[in-house]
């Protein structure tokens, strides 16, 4: 079936009254009627054009996620030309190419997306779906982990020109949130949005490193607590990190918590100041958990 043809269908099927029960009555970025392409390439609407309770679920997270990220797309979308968007860890890149599809249909804007992961098969299952919403020409797919400049993985110098506007990181592994934000600094990225996941690296250090009578003794000897504390405090880190790099730094709940508990979006915005405050914080945060540090602060050294 031709895009075309899926989209007469899906305008048929998906009457007032359908929209109304799917979104609640709630403005959502991407309709059925209108991105059933997308849908279908992301395995979220079935062939007859009906979409499962259970991918109601994830079409109605994939639509928040693309609202909170909105603003600063459409503020850089004005900005640029040409509209490059990075995305790290990119496994099957849902949310990139619900971007992709919202810019090239709903804003008309043009835009390159480039999208890494260390899995191969991702990439390709990737680089299919970018064909099926026509979104193939902008799009490139590199097998690889994710690099600490883009010269390391841009041939040309026109290429190696193309910094990116808007870097995200969806539930990259670990370190691997650390790799993709250390890539955005580096690069001087327009807006960085991670939602990180699995953040072990500092619960690991606190386990087998603990300074003798450290207040937090007790938290770092009970796993189930200081991987949690851990975790909250490699996200800390994480913000004064861009904070000391001149971004501006908010962490947000991305998707109700019952969904899932990697729920944290932090989304920084470019500005540009070097924040020495935020510099102070951090060497005074890093002191206080005794002096454990993390891969970002190691990759922007
Ligand atoms: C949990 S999946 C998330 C995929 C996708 N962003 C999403 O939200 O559906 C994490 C992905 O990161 C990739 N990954 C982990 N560490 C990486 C690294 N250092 N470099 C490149 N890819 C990495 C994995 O192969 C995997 O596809």
């Amino acid at each position: 079936m031709t895009t075309s043809d899926i989209r007469q269908k899906a305008a048929a099927y998906w009457t007032d009254e359908r929209l109304e029960k799917l979104t609640g009555g709630k403005k959502w970025l991407l309709l059925p009627n209108e991105a059933p392409e997308l849908l279908q390439a992301i395995g979220l609407m079935n062939k007859d054009i009906s979409i499962s309770w259970d991918n109601t679920r994830k079409f109605s997270q994939i639509n928040h996620m693309l609202q909170l990220l909105e603003k600063p797309l459409l503020d850089q979308a004005s900005r640029q030309e040409e509209l490059n968007l990075f995305d790290a860890g990119c496994g099957t890149s849902f949310l990139s190419l619900a971007m992709a599809w919202y810019l090239k249909n709903k804003v008309r804007r043009k835009f390159k997306l480039v999208g890494i992961d260390s899995n191969k098969n991702v990439i390709e299952t990737s680089k299919h779906r970018a064909k099926q919403i026509g979104v193939d020409d902008a799009s490139q797919y590199i097998a690889g982990m994710i690099p600490t400049s883009s010269t390391e993985y841009f041939k040309n110098e026109q290429e190696k020109n193309q910094r990116p506007n808007v870097l995200m990181a969806l539930h990259a592994c670990d370190t691997a949130t650390d790799f993709a934000i250390a890539l955005g600094i580096k690069d001087k990225a327009d807006v960085i949005a991670v939602a990180p996941c699995c953040q072990n690296e500092l619960s690991e250090k606190m386990k087998v490193d603990q300074p003798v009578g450290h207040p937090y003794e007790s938290v770092f000897n009970s796993a189930n607590i200081r991987r949690d504390i851990a975790a909250n405090l490699t996200d800390s880190l994480r913000m004064l990190h861009l904070r000391s790099h001149g971004y501006e730094v908010t962490a947000t709940e991305f998707v109700p918590s019952e969904h899932t508990p990697k729920n944290r979006l932090l989304l920084a915005i470019r500005r540009g100041n070097f924040h020495a405050e935020s510099k102070e914080q951090l060497a005074r945060l890093t002191d206080h958990i005794g002096g454990h540090t993390i891969t970002l602060g190691e990759l922007l050294v």
